[in-house]
């Protein structure tokens, strides 16, 4: 019987910590094998002591999470070195931020290899491969170099910038083209689609009739667009009850019937967090009426704090938040509430039905699944107003939520003010035709579009039928 493999850097291992980090690669992976029997593959999170990486299986609900740990060395040199400080923010569009070091490429080629290893000993020959995200790009090369025919799929989870860009990554030569290694590369947008078929055909010179197959030597490669989606239906009835519960009646308690806006983020310099928090300043001083009315949560869990930029950039939100408070503040009113914590998946269920109104204002992101979450998440008879980034890849979809460019804190600032005085019907109309769009696209939709469209990249027959769980 065929079984699904999927492989990515993190694994949400039932029980673990990966229900409170706010990776949106987890959720939607976690929630792609509730449907598929099979094996996730990927780091443990633990970074060994020895200098031996230790793998280990663990068993659960018809499915095995196969664990590595990674080294000191492979942890600094692919994780935090030429993944976060070499990819993220070159496939962000961040060229000032990449750090390249010789040194990490190598430890990058060097996990993707022992990860290749390890995998060696779990594939069988018709099992269907599908690998997740930047960490791996290598993989499927380095695993046909083991003599592995199978079908293997890519998904990237971020962005894909244009050519002008990722020519600038040094060593892109030997990295991007190692994507045609894989059967189907999926992309969130048909922008990033289409960035990657441009580098194929110019820099790759590869031939395509259509610029979604490829031909490169023996091999054929697709590549399409799979926007990805979240539990439509489900997060909804989650939303439902976690209002009720005794923590968002708490946080209720506390707004004093203010309004509310929610901002819920991993610390990251994508996210626009800066210019978010000037855009709610101009909204103040534009719009006193709103003073004491009005409360900001913004939710921003640490992430990669090891990394210079991010350690800046938590001492430069939290100083703008204090600023922000200090000025505008008064005895019985703080405007922003900013908050490190992570919270649970019902904790900000419940928390965006509550919300007035949502910022969702990234430079640069690959989808975002908190602004779908959050049109989740509303109340179809008094829902709130989603303010959304036009660069996050969610905007595609989410046509009808107030639009904006997030390196503008006037504009910013102005969609507060118009969101929070937006007439109820123009709210609901808005709200119907974003929760139809992310229920007709959602989570099991995604996974058995890309899982569908790898099966018939060479004819197999329908491989879903015969391993849905
Ligand atoms: O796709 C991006 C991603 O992998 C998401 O899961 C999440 O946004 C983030 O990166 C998690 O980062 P890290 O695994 O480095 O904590």
């Amino acid at each position: 019987m065929a079984r699904l493999v999927v492989i990515s850097n993190r694994v949400a291992v039932p029980g673990g910590d990966g229900g409170s980090r706010a990776g949106g690669l987890e959720v939607v992976v976690r929630a792609t094998l509730k449907r598929h029997s099979g094996i996730w593959f990927g780091w443990s999170g633990k970074v060994s002591t020895s200098r031996k990486a230790t793998t280990q299986t663990i068993e659960h609900d018809n499915h095995s999470y196969v664990l590595t740990d990674l080294t000191e060395e492979d942890y600094q040199e692919y994780y935090s070195g030429f993944a976060n400080r070499v990819l993220w923010p070159v496939l962000h569009y961040r060229l000032d931020l990449a750090e390249f070091s010789r040194r990490d490429l190598t430890g990058y080629l060097r996990v993707n290899e022992h990860f290749a290893t390890q995998l060696t000993r779990l594939i069988q020959p018709d099992d269907l491969i599908w690998v997740h995200d930047y960490h791996l790009i290598p993989l499927a090369k380095a695993l046909r170099e083991r003599g592995h025919a199978n079908r293997i799929g890519f998904f990237l989870h971020i962005p894909l910038p244009p050519p002008d860009i990722l020519t600038a990554l040094p060593n892109h030569e030997r990295l991007i083209p190692a994507l045609c290694h894989y059967d189907l590369v999926g992309f969130q947008t048909d922008n990033d689609a289409a960035n990657f078929a441009r580098y194929l055909t110019h820099e790759c010179r590869l031939a395509s009739r259509d610029q979604r197959t490829f031909t490169a030597a023996d091999r054929t490669v697709r590549v399409d667009t799979f926007p990805v989606g979240i539990e439509t239906a489900e997060f909804a009835r989650l939303a439902r009850r976690a209002v009720q519960s005794p923590f968002v009646q708490g946080v209720l308690e506390s707004l004093a019937r203010r309004a509310m806006i929610i901002g819920v983020d991993r610390l990251d310099y994508t996210k626009g967090l800066g210019l978010r928090m000037e855009a709610f300043e101009r909204f103040l001083a534009t719009c006193p009426d709103w003073h004491g009315k009005v409360t900001y949560l913004q939710i921003t869990p640490k992430s990669r704090s090891e990394i210079q930029e991010y350690a800046e950039l938590e001492q430069q939100i939290s100083t703008m938040a204090g600023h922000i408070n200090g000025t505008y503040g008064e005895a019985s009113w703080t405007p922003i509430r900013y908050v490190n914590k992570a919270h649970s998946r019902t904790a900000l269920a419940g928390l965006y039905r509550c919300a007035r109104a949502a910022l969702v204002t990234p430079l640069r992101d690959g989808m975002n699944l908190v602004a779908k979450e959050y049109v989740a998440a509303q109340d179809p008879n008094d829902p709130g107003a989603l303010i959304l980034s036009r660069f996050a890849g969610a905007a595609v979809e989410c046509e009808a939520a107030l639009i904006v460019n997030p390196y503008d804190p006037e504009a910013v600032g102005a969609a507060i003010g118009q969101a929070l005085a937006m007439p109820p019907a123009e709210r609901r109309e808005r709200h119907e035709a974003l929760f139809q769009t992310i229920l007709g696209n959602d989570i099991k939709f995604w996974g058995d579009r890309f899982l569908g469209a790898l099966t018939r990249t060479r004819g197999l027959r329908s491989w879903l039928g015969r391993v849905s769980a």
